[in-house]
């Protein structure tokens, strides 16, 4: 799969995206282990529970069994791109060390970065 069919995929489930507070809708494509795991962001009246759609995919991935990342797509609505939030960065270094991130905005225009370049210190408990 391209990285443009997987950014497709993000923005495609962004629309299931349930955001009545913030009207940010965002959707996530996390490609793991050949596969790929789509979530949005769920908002909540209570605004702190309020869930990424980085965080949906993952718990969709792991829930399926899948640990192996290899990409993610992050779709806004909005012109500017976003990026992963610190939560979700920790959240996916959990899993991996490096990850490419491609990030597409409303007007389908695509760029690129990594999980090491937006978080080169994760934290990492000793075992
Ligand atoms: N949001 C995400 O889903 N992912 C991010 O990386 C940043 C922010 C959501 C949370 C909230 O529903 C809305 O965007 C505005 O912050």
């Amino acid at each position: 799969m391209t990285g443009k069919e997987l950014a497709q995929q993000a923005l495609n489930v962004m629309r299931q995206s349930y955001s009545p507070y913030s009207k940010s809708k965002v959707g996530a494509a996390l490609e793991a282990d050949d596969k790929v795991y789509l979530g949005t962001n769920i908002e909540n009246r209570s605004y702190g529970l309020t869930v990424c759609a980085e965080r949906t995919a993952i718990g969709n991935a792991v829930t399926n069994g899948a640990r192996r990342f290899t990409r993610l797509a992050i779709a806004t609505s909005a012109k500017e791109h976003i990026l992963p939030c610190g939560a979700c960065l920790q959240v996916l270094a959990e899993f991996c060390d490096d990850l490419e991130i491609i990030l597409v905005n409303g007007e389908g225009e695509i760029k690129n970065c990594t999980l090491a370049m937006l978080y080169p210190h994760p934290f990492r408990s000793k075992k």
